[in-house]
């Protein structure tokens, strides 16, 4: 059957109702491999790891864990799971998540709820896979120190995934993104610095920036990352703005969009990020991918690794094979021999 009939069949229930079926329906029923051989055009060296695939689950899918084994076998390249935090916790008053039908976006005000580091933890351990797992992290709304939870969740996961992330880019819990702040921005890093030292952890860290930033944001943050060495950018989450151009009567819904109308601005961000950091930090783009061009733009920008989610909501589970075959002939439609030498090809 084709995914637009049943999407138009899932769009009239709740987005929440809708995602924790498809939750369920992944964790229950066996998912043929569909990810058997990639094209090696689209193979990519970054974290210390060969993907196979530029193509990844974005954060907030698979908040505890439970099917991101199945996502890889649907062909994604790689799959992070989370926002985690330390305690479970329950999130905001429901509804909180809108479909904006006409805009191909979504708007949601989740707050992070997920059932905590304790329980998670013991899921991943004893869910084996081959794939490349990366684990986002963040601080419970009520925590005392916001740090200590970002340090908390670092001590549990570092020795379970290929990465981490550290998502200081939600705008659904208060005043996080007071983390772009260059004192705040220093004081993070430099315990997660600290902390990698004393564990002697060689993992890759890599950090999620917010879209809604300024210019001089951006600098700061280069400015850090490259001091405190880090890994990675996961560019961008959500945004708060964007409005105006908007067709849904629901896009005035406080939280943060993601989707379609954020694609741009997600881009434009990538491209002065790469300006900056070159190739000395690795770029994974993220906001609004739903096609092969889309991807295609995002590589080009500055990103060497790419993740999505509400292109997955509108165009459903095979669009990750539609997206590999379409950016594979792109690259080669224009002389490229690997994806890497595509890699910030609009931003020099
Ligand atoms: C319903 C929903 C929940 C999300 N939850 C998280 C989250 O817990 N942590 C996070 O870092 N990003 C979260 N995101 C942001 C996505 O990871 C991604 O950065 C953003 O949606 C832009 O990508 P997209 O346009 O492909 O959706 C969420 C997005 C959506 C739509």
């Amino acid at each position: 059957m084709n995914y637009q009939i049943i999407n138009s069949f899932i769009n009239k229930f709740d987005p929440e109702l809708s995602h924790s079926l498809a939750i369920q329906f992944l964790k229950n029923f066996y998912i043929p491999i569909f990810s058997s051989k990639d094209d090696e055009i689209l193979k990519i060296n970054i974290l210390g790891k060969e993907f196979s695939n530029p193509i990844g689950l974005a954060a907030g899918f698979d908040k505890n864990a439970e099917v991101y084994d199945k996502m890889i076998a649907l062909g994604f390249g790689f799959a992070e799971v989370g926002t985690i935090t330390p305690k479970p916790q329950e999130g905001n008053l429901k509804p909180r998540v809108f479909r904006l039908l006409e805009d191909e976006a979504i708007i949601n005000r989740l707050g992070f709820p997920n059932e905590g580091l304790i329980k998670i933890k013991s899921r991943i351990e004893t869910k084996k896979t081959e794939g490349i797992l990366g684990i986002n992290i963040g601080p419970n709304k009520d925590s005392v120190s916001r740090i200590d939870d970002y340090i908390e969740c670092f001590k549990n996961f570092h020795n379970l995934c290929s990465y981490i992330c550290i998502n200081i880019s939600s705008p659904n819990t208060e005043n996080l993104r007071n983390f772009h702040d260059q004192e705040n921005l220093k004081s993070l890093l430099s315990e997660i610095s600290k902390i990698k030292k004393i564990l002697d952890s060689k993992i890759p860290v890599v950090l999620k920036i917010s879209p809604d930033i300024n210019d001089v944001d951006i600098d700061v943050i280069c400015k850090n990352i490259l001091e405190f060495n880090l890994d990675g950018l996961v560019l961008t989450n959500t945004s708060v703005k964007l409005r105006e151009s908007l067709l849904s009567t629901q896009k005035n819904e406080l939280g943060g969009l993601s989707g379609a109308p954020i694609k741009e601005n997600s881009n434009l961000i990538i491209k002065k990020f790469f300006k900056i950091i070159k190739n000395q930090v690795p770029i994974i783009g993220v906001g609004g991918i739903s096609s092969g061009i889309s991807a295609y733009e995002k590589i080009r920008a500055g990103a060497s690794l790419l993740q999505l989610y509400t292109g997955l909501v509108y165009k459903g589970p095979f669009i990750v094979k539609t997206i590999k075959q379409e950016l594979a002939e792109l690259l080669k439609k224009d002389g490229f021999s690997s994806l890497e030498k595509a890699v910030g090809v609009d931003s020099k």
